[in-house]
């Protein structure tokens, strides 16, 4: 059904609605927190949705809600942000941060498209996914969950995700509804706590944090998700003009948008900007939020609001048109429950799909020649705290991460530890694989640093695992020291002076803080938080049966007091440079080596056809795959614009000796900026366009163009 048809249909059934029963669509309950005997009476009262149920709970309450007078069905929403990890035996991908090391839009869609599978196999419509709020501030718990630091790349890559859930038709069995999230300006925070203020101008927002949002409005997301936090003092949840009159008039946003959890009691109980639940729901309303997560004192508080004045009906009828119109759009008044794909759910052709991410995704950041592992190398220790701890490997949002599961659970097989990937690969190539933890992420008594230091005196290379834990990554759980936790430093020191060749292998929610092992170490790997097969992958770029071709999406601080440093800064006096540290971050955005070697000539721009050209050659021995990356900097502008702007990027794959010329079309949008006006416009002057395999000068090729 068109989205034209689906409003005629959705304002018809509008006009049948009785007032309690259109407030009523407007509500999403928790079903986790309410539990069964109330969430059927939100049910048989004509909620509009649920969130964070499965299965036969999800189908007694549909049936429960196709009863009702209008039998209006229930939409069901679930957090599936890396694979639909609430589900245990679900297929569980690289986390965000991770797949966008990737930088392959294909990657992100079938991670879309295989997670929407399982999802609606569940029988649920909607994935809160993806967040597009942007990892500038490290210290934030969220950061696994954003696409990186830069607009530009989450943009894309979000479009891409979006694609791969939604598909081309919203009503069929396999694909469901994305909701871009958290808008706007979640992750920028003060000191990165958690949903506090954001202290930024309008013209930043369109600068930065708008961007990714408006390519996925584009892409055709279907609902958006109110961010926590306030811009400058006001809430976004009663913020009207980012929310209505940015989203819906500017944008052209045509779905619904949901509040985050519990937003519209916050107002009262948080925020302290509402006396009475009954002014929340009123102005969270009028701001436009058109379904309320868990507050559910909304409902009474707005048929309150109704009935003494307070609140017009056609607020309620915006917001339920919205609603609907999904609803109709989506196929449920035909067939509530999505069939998805009988036996899918973790099935063979979804692991692939999760390994093919993981193996993309893994980023080699240093290299002596250490890598890939050679014959001499007959004994191998994997030492550290995640070489074999699969919830770390995960990261957030998988069933024992969630709140409400224990975190004591072990998932379903299969996963591969880089433990239990070295094991494997090792008999293939007779090679003796050595384990010991060594120590954990935080401080532990069982912490056995002279067992790990015996074990690896036996090898003749050592991989160090090194990284956080769940206890570390979230919500609430931001940090203030990035620095490796425990003794994970102090592992390192006591495993180098061994002098053995050392890898250190990142597996992470985001960039910690490892300068000393970066600087001590033969080779580092970048494997953040890889999903199922993370550690067989990292085993197979070990070996050498992969070669690496990520790419940094956020830039790695030399320390927590750099933070925030990211690659798209405005210039100043001094660089952002400390009197105690150098001006660079340990790694940059764009970062990534390969086994091979390429070289980068010939940038050419054609300013009247409106295109970039430059070429590349694989001047090394091995097949491999990069990423080329295509920059701007407006030379001078009339307000600051960054030092460079990612506007184009294209991952290659070339053999040894040959040379591929890469084109990329341009736009107007590409040399906009955000003037004091808050209008994009372009300047004329002079631009320079630099292309390279990472941001920083050295790795670019540069060509001045004027726009007259
Ligand atoms: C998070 C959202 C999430 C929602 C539902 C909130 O706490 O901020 O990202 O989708 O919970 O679980």
């Amino acid at each position: 059904m068109t989205r034209q048809e689906a409003m005629q249909k959705a304002s018809e059934l509008l006009g049948k609605m009785t007032t309690e029963e259109k407030v009523a669509q407007m509500i999403q309950v928790p079903y986790t927190i309410v539990g069964r005997e109330e969430a059927l009476h939100w049910a048989s009262l004509g909620a509009g949705s649920f969130l964070h149920v499965l299965g036969d709970n999800a189908r007694e309450l549909q049936q429960t809600a196709l009863k009702t007078r209008l039998g209006i069905p229930v939409i069901f929403g679930i957090d599936a942000i890396h694979g639909h990890g609430l589900n245990p035996h679900a297929t569980i991908f690289p986390s965000q941060l991770t797949a966008a090391c990737s930088w392959e839009p294909e990657i992100l869609r079938e991670m879309g498209e295989v997670t929407a599978r399982e999802v609606a196999t569940d029988g649920l419509h909607w994935t809160f996914s993806p967040v597009l709020c942007l990892g500038r501030d490290t210290r934030w718990g969220r950061v696994d969950e954003t696409f990186g630091e830069d607009p530009m790349l989450a943009g894309e890559l979000g479009a891409a995700i979006v694609k791969g859930y939604q598909g081309e038709n919203l009503a069929d069995d396999e694909h469901i509804l994305a909701c871009a999230k958290h808008y706007l300006g979640y992750g920028e925070a003060v000191g990165a706590r958690d949903a506090c203020d954001t202290e930024v101008t309008e013209r930043k927002i369109r600068e930065v944090f708008l961007p990714p949002f408006a390519k996925v409005v584009e892409a055709g997301c279907a609902t958006i998700m109110t961010a926590y936090g306030s811009i400058d003092g006001l809430p976004l949840t009663i913020n009207r003009r980012i929310m209505h009159d940015i989203l819906r008039d500017e944008l052209g946003f045509n779905g619904f948008v949901v509040t985050d959890w519990d937003n519209a009691r916050s107002l009262v109980t948080r925020q302290h900007v509402k006396e009475t639940i009954e002014d929340a729901a009123v102005s969270a309303a009028l701001a436009g939020n058109d379904m309320i997560m868990t507050s559910l004192e909304f409902y009474s508080a707005m048929l309150n609001a109704l009935a003494s004045g307070q609140a017009d009906i056609s607020v309620v009828d915006k917001a339920v048109l919205h609603i609907l119109t999904i609803k109709y759009e989506m196929g449920l008044f035909d067939q509530p429950e999505k069939k998805g794909r009988k036996d899918c759910i973790g099935c063979r052709e979804h692991q692939d799909a999760a390994l093919r991410a993981a193996r993309a995704s893994i980023t080699l950041l240093k290299n002596d020649g250490m890598l890939p592992l050679g014959p001499s190398v007959k004994t191998v220790a994997v030492i550290g705290p995640n070489a074999d701890d699969i919830q770390a490997q995960y990261g957030d949002w998988t069933y024992f991460s969630h709140p409400n599961a224990s975190k004591h659970l072990t998932p379903e097989r299969p996963y591969v530890t880089l433990r239990e990937g070295l094991a494997a690969l090792g008999i293939k190539k007779n090679v003796r694989i050595l384990y010991a933890k060594g120590c954990a992420q935080l401080n532990d008594p069982s912490d056995d640093l002279d067992a790990a230091v015996e074990i690896a005196r036996q090898a003749d290379a050592i991989i160090y695992a090194v990284g956080d834990m769940i206890d570390q990554i979230g919500e609430s759980k931001d940090r203030a020291n990035l620095a490796l936790s425990g003794r994970q430093d102090e592992l390192f020191h006591r495993l180098s002076a061994l002098s053995k060749p050392i890898c250190t292998v990142l597996i992470a929610s985001k960039p910690l803080c490892i300068e000393p092992e970066a600087a001590g170490s033969n080779a580092v790997i970048c494997a953040f938080n890889g999903g199922m097969f993370g550690g067989q992958a990292i085993a197979e770029a070990l070996f050498g049966d992969l070669n690496p071709a990520g790419h940094l999406p956020i830039s790695f601080p030399r320390h927590s007091g750099q933070v925030p440093v990211y690659y798209n800064y405005l210039p100043g006096w001094h660089n952002g440079k400390y009197c105690d540290l150098p001006e660079t971050p340990l790694f940059a955005f764009g970062e990534g080596l390969s086994y091979t070697s390429f070289r980068l000539s010939d940038l050419t721009v054609d300013m009247v056809g409106r295109t970039a050209s430059v070429a590349i050659e694989n001047t090394g021995n091995y097949a491999g795959s990069t990423v080329i990356q295509l920059y701007q900097r407006d030379v001078v502008s009339s307000i600051l614009t960054p030092v460079k702007r990612l506007i184009h990027f294209s991952r290659v794959t070339i053999e040894p000796g040959q040379t591929q010329t890469v084109r990329f079309e341009l736009s107007d949008a590409d040399f906009a900026l955000v003037n004091t006006r808050c209008e994009h416009v372009v300047e004329p002057g002079e631009f320079q366009i630099l292309a390279g395999l990472s941001s920083k000068d050295e790795d670019l090729l540069t060509i001045s163009v004027r726009i007259d």
